[in-house]
């Protein structure tokens, strides 16, 4: 057998291994970072952006709302609400889970009103109130951080 072969062979070797490992490390660093569930609910609320680093996006608002902000910018840190948010016409309701319950939501209902601006009794929410774009886990998130806030 001559040696060129056995080379050649030995660099194929390695050079799988180099693309594996590659591979697997960017499994692992995409595995890791994402957290579920309230904690991932908080980023989403305070920053409006998901654990793994999803901004979230929406339509409406008011006009020139920042783009960097997530529901803690008008229903505030408790989500007690009773904000007026710049350029709007309404206060913020209080939307702690609990509140939200008090006032007919469920969880299906609550999500709606996130995504599509739907009130529990099928009416438009204000066009101040955004209508947000995000993940089925990602909502499920938000609303037990909800829960964790009331
Ligand atoms: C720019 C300000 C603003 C931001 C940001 C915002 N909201 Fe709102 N939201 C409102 C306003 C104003 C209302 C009330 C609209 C009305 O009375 O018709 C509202 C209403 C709601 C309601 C309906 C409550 C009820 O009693 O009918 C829910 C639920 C809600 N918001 C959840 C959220 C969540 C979750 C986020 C973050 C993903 C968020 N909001 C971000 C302004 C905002």
């Amino acid at each position: 057998m001559p040696k060129i072969p056995y080379i050649a062979l030995a660099v194929i070797i390695v050079g799988l291994v180099v693309v594996v490992s590659i591979l697997y490390i960017g499994f692992l660093r995409g595995t890791s970072t994402h957290v579920e569930g309230a904690s991932n609910g908080k980023l989403i609320y305070t920053k409006g952006i998901d654990s793994a680093g999803v901004r979230i996006s929406y339509t409406g608002g008011p006009v020139g709302m920042m783009r960097y902000t997530g529901c803690i910018g008008c229903h505030g840190a408790t989500g007690e609400g009773g904000i007026y948010p710049m350029m709007c016409n309404v206060k913020t309701p209080d939307i702690r889970y609990t509140s939200l319950v008090a006032s007919g939501y469920n969880d299906t209902t609550i999500t709606r009103a996130i995504t599509l601006g739907i009130d529990e009794s099928g009416e438009q929410l204000d066009p101040c109130m955004p209508r947000w774009q995000m993940s089925l886990m990602d909502l499920k998130d938000l609303i037990s951080y909800l829960k964790e806030l009331g």
